[in-house]
Formats: structure tokens, sequence, C-alpha cells
């Protein structure tokens, strides 16, 4: 393996990029506590509750839905730059609302704000990134949602008793959005995506801020040749040789949200009150416990990811994670509430927590940021993206009927056999990207030959 060949300037850029990361994890975790405030204020029913709580969804859905050409077009960096802005007016409009209505408004526009940023973040890390390095570097991203969750569960807590406290919620969001948008625009633009631009002296600026011992022109060959080609448009995602990585992305994006995730991000309290706990404190004490593992995990994933390379971590994950569910529908169904009980419970949703931040958590955006061509890259990870907010927005809202209907046990072992279709589904269909650059993948992409031996060894 090359040693160190990314510079400091990298790491920097890619800290800054992954910023949107920290405001899709803040602006996601945020409501649980904002909600009960809102709905004593202006006196919610149980469905206008649910209307503030998903507008961030619906919006999500809605900006991944519509934004895909837009970064292939315009440029990631302008992008984010516009998405940061949207962060920024979002969270000051949603902090000074006036009536519900506009609080829905403003959290429609910071969730097509995390729409859209949740897959241009990635791919323009990717695209900055050393093929050495890119799994940990993308993984910012993820790490920043991870941080972003807890701030948000932390910020909850602090200001539970204050007067206006949700106000101040969401407003806190602004400040990240403001150092995202200071901090975009000093950076570079992606020298890919200037190539594929014919923007060539704008693309060797960029690669000259960025690399470190590195050969500039070796470089901008190797892109300008998987440029050969070049159309990038909607026809070009449907091409018959970029099957293969579309179904990765949407499959895993399904993967990354039907192992049940955020039924333990977004309703962790209620799941421990389930469990035993009959105290709202230690039930909120226990959920920052578990979005502290999830952080702390993920630092481990991106010191692996380069090492062990993605699939492995993707095994390992999914067999932890099945292993979990299983233990937490298994203690549900015997009932038992003793204190050996609670712990059991407790320490499988946090070994839970453990392996899904060590895997489908942090690869599933990595993987989608590897695997397509670039002149069609936003597009098709857009794709993917969509599907990801779908299917979240999916479990997020049947977790709770699902539970009437079936039980406490059976639901985790639903997620739980989700999980092995998705060792499977690893096994023969996910390739295997580190260490190998992102033309390189392309070209083999391109070759036809099975997808999912992409990085064995011949
Ligand atoms: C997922 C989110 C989830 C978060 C938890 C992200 O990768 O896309 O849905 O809430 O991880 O850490």
């Amino acid at each position: 393996m090359e040693k160190k060949t990314f510079s400091s300037m990298i790491l920097l850029t890619a800290s800054i990029a992954a910023l949107a990361g920290l405001l899709f994890g803040y602006d996601t975790g945020v409501i649980s506590g904002a909600i009960l405030f809102i709905k004593d204020q202006f006196q919610l029913s149980a469905t206008a509750q649910e209307s503030v709580v998903s507008a961030v969804l619906l919006g999500a859905i809605f900006g991944a839905a519509f934004s895909g050409g837009l970064a292939d077009r315009y440029g990631r960096r302008n992008i984010i730059i516009v998405t940061a802005v949207m962060f920024a007016a979002g969270a000051v409009g949603a902090a000074l609302s006036p009536t519900i209505g506009l609080i829905v408004l403003f959290r429609l526009i910071i969730g097509m704000a995390i729409g859209i940023a949740s897959y241009t973040a990635p791919l323009y890390i990717s695209e900055i990134s050393p093929p050495e390095a890119r799994g940990a570097l993308v993984s910012l991203n993820q790490l920043m949602i991870t941080i972003g969750i807890v701030v948000s569960y932390l910020v909850d807590y602090a200001l539970a008793a204050g007067e206006n406290a949700w106000r101040w919620m969401f407003g806190f969001g602004a400040v990240p959005a403001m150092i995202l948008i200071l901090g975009m625009i000093a950076l570079s633009e992606s020298p890919r995506w200037l190539l594929s631009r014919d923007r060539e002296k704008d693309a060797r600026e960029a690669l000259k801020r960025i690399l470190k011992n590195k050969d500039i022109e070796k470089e901008i060959a190797e892109i300008r040749k998987s440029l050969a080609k070049k159309t990038g448009s909607w026809r070009e995602v449907a091409l018959p040789w970029v099957r293969p990585a579309l179904i990765v992305g949407i499959v895993m994006a399904f993967f990354q949200q039907a192992t049940g995730i955020n039924t333990i991000i977004y309703y962790a309290p209620t799941i421990f009150e389930f469990a035993g706990f009959e105290s709202h404190k230690v039930a909120i004490l226990a959920t920052v416990g578990v979005g502290t593992v999830n952080v702390f995990m993920t630092l481990v994933a991106i010191w692996l990811i380069d090492r062990l390379g993605r699939k492995p971590l993707l095994y390992a994950g999914l067999i932890g994670m099945a292993i979990s569910l299983s233990v937490v529908g298994w203690s549900f169904h015997t009932g038992a509430t003793s204190d050996a009980m609670k712990i059991l419970t407790v320490a499988s949703i946090v070994g839970y927590v453990a392996s899904f931040a060590i895997s489908l958590g942090p690869i599933f955006w990595l993987i989608i940021a590897e695997i397509y061509p670039l002149e069609i890259r936003g597009r098709a990870m857009s794709m993917a993206t969509l599907a990801n907010w779908g299917f979240n927005m999916l479990v997020a809202s049947t977790f709770l009927t699902l539970i009437d209907v079936l039980g406490k046990a059976a639901v985790f072992w639903l997620y739980a056999v989700v999980c092995v279709a998705g060792i499977i589904f690893t096994f023969m269909f996910v390739p295997e990207t580190k260490g190998i650059s992102l033309e390189k993948i392309e070209s083999y992409l391109k070759s036809g030959k099975p997808f999912r031996l992409l990085g064995e060894k011949s």
C-alpha cells in the first residue's frame, strides 16, 4: 500500500464537507426533544405532531428525488453551498416561526437540504480522496452524522427546562450551517467534476491544492481516460452496464434502513421503556449512551475500513446485528423485566448499534460514492439516496403499528431476518472497492465482469 500520499489539506477539505453530515444528524435527531414543547405550546393533535416530525423525512425524499442532475450539472461544491444556505435559513426560520404551518414549512426546507447533502457530501469527499484513504475520509461524513445525533440529544436534554426551548433547539443548527457555507466557499471544486466539464486548468489548480507528492499529470490522464465517451444524462443511468451498480446502491439502501436502525435512533427511549425502565430520565440517559457508542464505533470503522475492506466489515456488522436483534426479540418474548433481563436488553441494543456503526452505517454512503461512473455519479447517487430516505420513512412510520399488530418480539426478529438476507446479498452482489481508484472501478463495471468479483484476488 502506498504510504501517506494525502495532505493535511485533504483531511481539512473532507472535514469541512462532512459538516453536512453533522447537520444531517443534528436536524434528524433534534425533533425528538423539540416536539414535546411544540406539542404543548401549539396544542397539537397526534396527526399534527406527526406532520411536524415527518416533515424532515418528506423533505429529504423530495430533495433526493429532484436534485439528481444538479450535482452533475452545476458541480459538487456549488450544490453543497446551496444546501448549507438552506440549512441555515431553515434553522433560523424554524426557530422564529410564529405558527405551526411555518414550522412545518421550514422543517421541510431543512429536510430537502438533508436529502441533497446526504449524498453530495460523500460524493465530493470521495472525488478528492486518494484510493488508499477514501474509505476513512468519506466515512468522516458518517462520523459527523453520529456526532450530530448525540449533540441533538444533549441539546434537547440541556434545554429541556427552558422557556421557548424548542426555538433554541432548532436555531442552534444555524451555527454549523454558517461554518459549512464559509468553509465550502474557501475550498476548491472536485477536480474530477471539473475535468468532466472540460475545465482542465481549474482541475489542475484544484489538484495542486489537495495533492502532495503525487504526479498531477498522471492523475489527470487517468481521469480523462475514464471520460472518453461522455454523455452524462439520465439515459446513461439506464445503460445495462450501469445496472449492477444501481442494484447494489438501491438494495443496500433497503438493507441500511430495513434492518431497523432508526427504530432505535428515533424511538430509543420508548424501547427502553418497553424493556421495563420506568423513569424518562434513565431512558433518555440510556439513549445518549447508545448515541455515544454509535460515534465511538464509527471511529473504529474509520480505522478499519481501508485496512480490512468494506465486505469483511459488512459481514461482521450484519452478523452482530442479526444476533443482537434476535436477543432483543427473545427478551421481549419472555416478557421478563428483572434487572438481569433489562441489562441484557440494553446490552443487545448497544451491540446492535455498535454492529451497525462498523458496517451498514458508513459503508452504504461510502459504496454509493464509489461505484458509479463519473458522468452520472450525482444522478445515480441521488437514486440510491432517494431509496434510502423512502425506506427510512417506511420503517419509521410502520414501527409502532407493527408492534401493535405483530408484537414486540416478532418485529425485532423480522429485522433480524432482514440482516440475514443482507449477508446473502453482500456475498452475491456487493463488490470490494478497498484501495481501487474510482476510474478502475468504473472501467471494471464497464467490462461487464461480475461486479461482486471486483477487488477479489484472482
Ligand atoms: C443512516 C441514518 C441513521 C444514521 C445513524 C446513517 O447512515 O442513513 O438513517 O439514522 O446512520 O447513525
